[in-house]
């Protein structure tokens, strides 16, 4: 399958240890006064995106041995790997294609010899149907009434995504249907919404790869109650107000959604990944079908950069070296993502999924302990506003966080002096972290060290075809980082002992404490006793 290795034992890991013991020596600004084209040449325009990284701790030597490193590691082979359809995520034994999804109609993806474009093409096809349906006011709610309301009941994969991606295109939203995402198991989120809507007009689509998990078949149970008591329907599961989509179409038959409501994917989807398949109804009644496609259109098109560019003018390769110089070679535990776009809010908790399930890994491919550090943690919030709360500690504090900022250089949704003051803080940001400020004379509280990396990525506009190349090249970047690190970002088996304790300490047999430690158990009684 895909070659083990270690990437400590190739000659360029052991070189970039050697120039990361001289970064402290270094500045950033020097690296532009040594070369006055370092702005042109560490920058990459592909489209309507421009990545700027001139502004990182790493010199031309360093840039080069991280090239190397990717060239001495199976980076390529893992690629293709990856796009022919190979089972690399070994320990759940799947195929990872979520790129034939934005590639329909295309027959070289394949698992196991087998052609998956006419599946995709025949799902993609019901949701242009349904979501057309639904946008018409065709599709209608039990009593007949059109539908103004849709909520998507899911979580993780089942709701970042579109709840991210909705929310990212509301420019072309539609005018008259309100979406609400529901993924919290927390009763306030999901009763408070129903409160506001009107049963007779609300569509509720089920999101679950595997139409098991507790929150969303929950949340589904609600949303249930709630029709069968406010519009006396004895099964609304049944009736026109439930879609599903999702890998078993067993489960969510044996569910009771009616065969011919559900739009299925396949387990060579991740959930994470699941934005491009059925789990993206929401996105296509949302922004309308074709949107939809200009979104696959530019995921797609990131999949042949990522495929065809040359590893120094590869955007996913680059984004992905540097974080791993930062991770590995000068000790940065996290990463954070700042979106100048108030409509990108959701990027970065969209993200921390993406990245840290698939990335936050402690053993190899082959299941040995790895001794160097894997995915980081990834946090951050829009600016301004993060300038306002935790910029602070990125100017002046203790820690080395690498920062990604993102923006639009267009944006028809604001005006020129707001975009104009908002673009303007983002790039005197990124000159502040890197240039910082020691006047002579200047008290140590007012000194700024400087020297602190970003990357600069722009955007001509918010359109669905840049939001899905920009997505794409976060997962690319995720995956560069899986391959180097050789090890299985497509599975997520850290998950499961906290669900499988929590189905213990919620079983009903009323031993479900026992086994817990004491601290476990003394929170569940108080939690007992002070119930009102
Ligand atoms: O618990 C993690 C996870 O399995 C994610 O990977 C997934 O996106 C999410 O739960 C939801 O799963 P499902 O779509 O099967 O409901």
């Amino acid at each position: 399958m895909l070659t083990d290795f270690n990437p400590k034992a190739t000659q360029a890991w052991e070189q970039l240890n050697g120039l990361a013991a001289k970064i402290p020596e270094q500045n950033v600004a020097d690296y532009f006064s040594a070369d006055p084209q370092r702005h042109t040449r560490c920058c990459i325009e592909w489209r309507e995106l421009l990545l700027d990284y001139s502004k990182n701790l790493a010199s031309d030597q360093v840039l080069s041995a991280l090239l190397a490193l990717a060239e001495q590691t199976p980076l390529r082979q893992h690629i293709d790997a990856m796009f022919s359809g190979k089972r690399i995520n070994t320990t759940e034994g799947r195929a990872v294609l979520h790129a034939a999804l934005r590639d329909p109609g295309n027959d070289n993806y394949r698992v196991d010899g087998v052609g998956v474009a006419p599946a995709i093409t025949a799902e993609q096809q019901k949701i242009k149907d349904f979501s057309e349906r639904i946008r018409s006011g065709d599709w209608r709610g039990s009593t007949g009434k059109t539908i103004t309301d849709v909520i998507n009941i899911g979580i993780g994969g089942s709701d970042l995504g579109p709840k991210m991606v909705c929310l990212a295109l509301q420019e072309f939203a539609h005018p008259s249907l309100s979406f609400h995402f529901i993924s919290n198991v927390d009763g306030a989120e999901i009763l408070s919404t129903l409160k506001r809507l009107d049963p007779e007009t609300t569509l509720v689509i089920v999101s679950s790869k595997t139409f098991t998990t507790q929150e969303t078949l929950l949340n589904t149970q609600t949303a249930i109650d709630w029709f069968r008591r406010e519009l006396s329907l004895e099964k609304p599961q049944q009736t026109s107000h439930f879609i599903g989509l999702t890998a078993s179409r067993e489960n969510a038959e044996a569910y009771g959604i009616p065969a011919d409501q559900i739009i299925e994917f396949w387990d060579w989807v991740g959930g994470r990944y699941s934005l491009w398949s059925s789990i993206g109804l929401s996105i296509a009644v949302c922004v309308g079908y074709d949107r939809f496609t200009e979104l696959l259109d530019g995921a797609r098109a990131m999949d042949r950069h990522f495929q065809d560019a040359p590893l120094a003018e590869n955007m996913p390769v680059i984004m992905g070296l540097l974080g791993i110089w930062y991770s590995n070679f000068l000790g940065a535990q996290s990463t954070a993502v700042i979106p100048y776009c108030e409509r990108l809010s959701l990027f970065p908790s969209y993200l921390q999924q993406l990245d840290m399930e698939s990335n936050g890994k402690s053993v190899s491919r082959s299941g040995e302990v790895v001794d160097y550090n894997t995915g980081p943690i990834l946090w951050g919030q829009t600016g301004t506003n993060g300038q306002h709360a935790f910029f602070q500690l990125l100017h002046q504090g203790t820690r080395l966080v690498p920062l990604d900022f993102i923006a639009t250089v267009n944006d028809p949704l604001s005006n020129p002096e707001h975009h104009r003051i908002l673009l303007g803080n983002m790039l005197a940001q990124s000159a502040a972290l890197m240039a910082g400020q020691k006047l002579e004379g200047t008290p140590s509280h007012k000194i700024y060290p400087g020297n602190r990396p970003s990357n600069v990525l722009l955007l001509q506009h918010l359109s669905p075809f840049n939001l899905g190349a920009l997505i794409a090249l976060y997962e690319h970047k995720v995956f560069v980082q899986g391959s180097i690190w050789n090890i299985n970002s497509f599975d997520q088996w850290g998950v499961e002992l906290g669900k499988k304790m929590a189905n213990e300490l919620l079983s009903d047999t009323g031993d479900g404490m026992e086994g817990f430690d004491p601290s476990t158990r003394r929170l569940s009684d108080y939690i007992s006793s002070k119930t009102d």
